[in-house]
């Protein structure tokens, strides 16, 4: 079978590439108004790109009717989100937080999840989540250039929190106790639990 994408519809080209680059990480993201009202939301196109400088980038579509989404709205006013990555126990409350709300108003409350003070930013943290990183936006990248239907958030990290529940006795992350939830094609997910380990070549 072959897929030449320049025939693909635009939801066909969504779907042959989110159920193949497969398990994403989601990275599930607070942010502020400029008003002060927090906005929490989860995003899988989503990875590190740099670790000097410590860099990671979030993909932020625009909905079907073009308007932009309240995460890229936040971050273009003042620049400050949390990435924090999400666990097993928390992957319905992320899905929850995914819900189209009106501007203004926030997930965190609408979805009951704790919040907490961020110490280097404005936007609160997820209370619950084993990995928070604090950034600064860095760049923010219309896509493409010409016609954009995304923008990419490249987001430099200045505070990396840490739940200490999800070391092992290295002081390094155990991947079955952080347990990230990884998202496959259509509804499917996976968990970062099934691990085996190889010793690359001298
Ligand atoms: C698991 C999951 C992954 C998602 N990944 C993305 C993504 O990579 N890009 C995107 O634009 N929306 C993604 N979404 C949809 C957004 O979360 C959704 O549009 C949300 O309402 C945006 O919220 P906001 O307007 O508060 O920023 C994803 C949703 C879920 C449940």
């Amino acid at each position: 079978m072959q897929l030449d994408f320049s025939t693909l519809e635009p939801l066909e080209r969504y779907r042959w590439l989110a159920s193949t680059i497969t398990p994403r990480p989601i990275a599930w993201v607070s942010s502020q108004s400029s008003t002060g009202v927090s906005n929490l939301a989860p995003f899988s196109f989503f990875t590190v790109i740099s670790d000097d400088p410590p860099t990671l980038m979030v993909n932020v579509n625009h909905r079907a009717d073009g308007s932009l989404k309240d995460t890229l709205l936040n971050v273009q006013a003042n620049g400050e989100l949390v990435l924090q990555l999400v666990a097993f126990e928390q992957a319905e409350a992320m899905n929850a937080s995914s819900a189209v709300l009106p501007y203004g108003i926030s997930e965190f409350e609408q979805c009951g999840i704790a919040s907490m003070p961020s110490q280097r930013i404005a936007p609160p943290r997820v209370a619950g989540a084993a990995v928070a990183f604090e950034c600064r936006v860095v760049q923010i990248q219309a896509y493409p250039p010409a016609a954009p239907n995304c923008h990419l958030i490249f987001a430099e990290v200045l505070l990396a929190h840490i739940d200490e529940r999800v070391l092992n006795e290295q002081g390094r992350i155990d991947p079955h106790k952080l347990d990230l939830v990884g998202r496959l094609g259509g509804m499917a997910y996976s968990r970062s639990q099934d691990t085996f380990e190889m010793r690359r070549p001298g």
